[in-house]
């Protein structure tokens, strides 16, 4: 760590903040050498005194006065860039919980504190910052639709294949379909190491053994996670692993691309939150322009962005019935690029076990593959750029 952290405690009842400073001091060595630590009655004082809050860690009691202290929360994350906010409460309702990481806290700790509780909270904040600091320019790439057959699984195998070759620097592709995915028969491989074996052994695996252990594509630098083969072990996989899956792999690689599939799931949530761009796939007619629009009010809910969220629509054709300014009015998002349709090289590849194109690269397909993802690649660094400079 580079800066030494602030840690601040804001809660009004000095017992509760003595009970905090115990359980620090049994959590580490000499937590007062670690932090600075300081200590408030109410948020306000923080916000009065126009408080240099970066690189703070922030545990805060919101049982009282909740609504206006989860705004203050909102404003200062808003405002700060390096802060890790662990609320407290003692109404620990699922509502409350939600409403507080909603505002922006990592956190959420229940009163009267329980010590383990507390330790995980700011341990998972630890784990959090220092994953922030040694985090890669990696970007996680999801498609996404919850209704079947729109082409996810067709976007997803493409455009890892043309990230690979566009940038010839490593690129993860992951099939989220835990149950029957077809990420692997559409580019013909037989993975000998599936999701299961590398949720339950990622953690052992130097960084060589995980390249050696995952599934390269021919001699290209794209590496595929398939599903499990069977599918009781797909069942076995938590949402902590596909965490701890892709927090491990954002070290190695510099694309993730996930095949999400339909599932909404406490797995395809964490796939979904950990995402730097959901590509939300759709195809010109009115029940799957129903679906998007219900997926994009899910988004809003998870409190996603509108910039984290790309709407893509498949097997496009000119002189649609349906509007593009008639979708986007309904989906209340710009349609961010069109696939053409193409059933011939498509089938054809699907068939092949290869990518469209390896069918035929002077197709319109293979070509508008190939410069969606020169386009999201220039997205995604220029969206690094504004992150470290702005
Ligand atoms: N641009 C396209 N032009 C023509 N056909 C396409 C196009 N993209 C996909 N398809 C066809 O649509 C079908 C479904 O594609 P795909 O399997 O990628 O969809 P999916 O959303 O992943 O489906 P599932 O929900 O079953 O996983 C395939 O048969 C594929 O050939
Ligand atoms: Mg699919």
């Amino acid at each position: 760590m580079t800066e030494k952290l602030r840690l601040y405690i804001v809660d009004k009842e000095e017992n509760s903040r003595n009970i905090i400073k115990n359980y620090l001091s049994e959590t580490f060595d000499n937590y007062e050498n670690e932090f600075i630590l300081e200590e408030t009655q109410s948020i306000e004082n923080l916000a009065k005194d126009g408080l240099e809050l970066e690189n703070t860690i922030l545990l805060i009691d919101i049982s009282e006065d909740t609504e206006k202290n989860l705004e203050i929360i909102k404003r200062i994350k808003k405002e700060t860039k390096k802060i890790f906010i662990i609320t407290l409460s003692n109404k620990a309702s699922t509502e409350m919980i939600i409403k507080s990481l909603r505002s922006g806290a990592k956190e959420f700790v229940s009163k009267p504190i329980i010590k383990t509780e507390f330790q995980d909270a700011i341990k998972n904040v630890l784990n959090e910052i220092k994953n922030n600091e040694t985090e890669s320019a990696c970007k996680i790439i999801s498609t996404f639709s919850n209704k079947g057959g729109i082409g996810k699984t067709s976007i997803a195998v493409n455009l890892a294949v043309e990230l690979a070759q566009m940038s010839k620097e490593k690129v993860a592709l992951i099939d989220l379909n835990l149950q029957l995915g077809d990420v692997s028969t559409f580019l013909d491989m037989m993975p000998s190491f599936a999701m299961d074996y590398i949720a339950k052994n990622i953690e052992n695996l130097t960084e060589d053994e995980l390249l050696k252990t995952l599934s390269r594509y021919k001699n290209t630098s794209l590496y595929v996670i398939a599903d499990p083969l069977n599918i009781d072990k797909s069942q076995e996989i938590t949402a902590d692993e596909i965490k701890n899956i892709l927090t491990t792999l954002k070290k190695t690689f510099s694309y993730i691309v996930i095949d999400i599939g339909t599932n909404i799931d406490s797995k395809t949530i964490t796939a979904l939150d950990m995402s730097d761009l959901i590509l939300l796939i759709a195809i010109v007619n009115l029940p799957a322009i129903r679906s998007t629009q219900r997926c994009m009010e899910l988004f809003n809910k998870l409190g996603y962005s509108k910039d984290k969220i790309k709407l893509v629509l498949n097997r496009y054709m000119e002189n649609e019935e349906i509007k593009t300014t008639d979708i986007e009015e309904v989906v209340k998002q710009k349609v961010y690029w069109k696939i053409p349709n193409n059933y011939l090289t498509m089938m054809t590849a699907i068939n092949k076990g290869v990518p469209v194109n390896a069918v035929n690269a002077e197709a319109n397909i293979s070509i508008n593959y190939k410069e969606f993802a020169s386009k999201i690649a220039d997205y995604l660094i220029t969206q690094n750029i504004n992150k470290n400079y702005n």
